[in-house]
């Protein structure tokens, strides 16, 4: 390329090769369940046990932030029976965890619109973000209740409801005023996001933060996700060149 040209594109920044943020869609529980005869809910508690193992592979490869979706807007429609096991499944798991969390330096933070979660699973919720809040290894952002759109609707009304009290003309109105009334406006925006269960879509996850995400969709079911597969994306996301809309350094 000529100087010339060089110097009039902006060129990508030098790439980190281990993703900072993971973000992952838990899919498949339901039908590895189905597929051994078992009840859906054996599914979401063998998940579980992943969601263990999920965080320290990511504590073992120095990844800061690992999000989980656990619960969408959208999954209330679920049978009666399943929302209250998944609600049960996680306070016990809160419960049962939060030592090792302390332990192995894991700080928790859960997102979402919480007035709609067991009272008691939002007050074990505040604990648990309590016990972990100076912890600084690996975060694990639960999304639970979370939905793209109702995160975005809630900025908007958020950073409006801002507007309104300073008197600003919508002309003072900027991008930055919405975006830090995202629920995670404080983390950096996933750099993979890995969907399990072979589905290919981002069911209303992080709408706004997935803008420049890799995306990588993996055949295998949650319950039996393993360290290979995790590995293996990880390798994969090696060679991702990311650009950002820009022009790639190398070229
Ligand atoms: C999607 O599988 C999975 C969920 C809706 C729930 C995910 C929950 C867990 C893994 C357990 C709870 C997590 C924590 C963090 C305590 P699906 O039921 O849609 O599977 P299917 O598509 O095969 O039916």
């Amino acid at each position: 390329m000529s100087d010339e040209k060089k110097s009039s594109v902006v060129l990508v920044e030098e790439q980190s090769f281990v993703p900072n943020h993971i973000a992952i869609i838990m899919d498949g529980n339901g039908r590895w369940a189905k597929e051994h005869s078992l009840p859906r809910m054996m599914g979401h508690q063998r998940g579980v046990k992943v969601v263990r193992e999920v965080v320290k592979w990511c504590n073992e490869n120095n990844i800061l932030y690992l999000s989980l979706f656990a619960f969408s807007t959208e999954n209330w429609g679920r049978p009666k029976s399943e929302v209250s096991h998944l609600m049960t499944l996680f306070l016990r798991s809160l419960k049962k965890e939060a030592k090792d969390l302390i332990e192995k330096g894991v700080k928790l933070r859960v997102i979402g619109n919480r007035s709609r979660l067991p009272k008691n699973l939002v007050e074990h919720i505040c604990i648990v973000e309590e016990q972990t809040k100076n912890n600084n290894k690996l975060t694990l952002i639960i999304c639970a209740d979370y939905g793209g759109h109702w995160d975005i609707y809630n900025a908007a009304k958020q950073s409006i409801k801002v507007l309104q009290e300073k008197k600003l003309a919508v002309e003072d109105y900027s991008e930055e005023m919405f975006a830090q009334h995202l629920q995670a406006s404080d983390i950096p925006p996933p750099d993979l996001l890995i969907r399990t269960g072979g589905e290919k879509r981002i069911s209303n996850f992080y709408l706004w933060q997935l803008a420049y995400t890799e995306l990588y969709f993996c055949d295998t079911y949650w319950p039996v996700f393993s360290q290979n597969d995790f590995n293996e994306i990880l390798e994969s996301y090696k060679k991702r060149v990311r650009r950002f809309g820009k022009l790639d350094s190398s070229k």
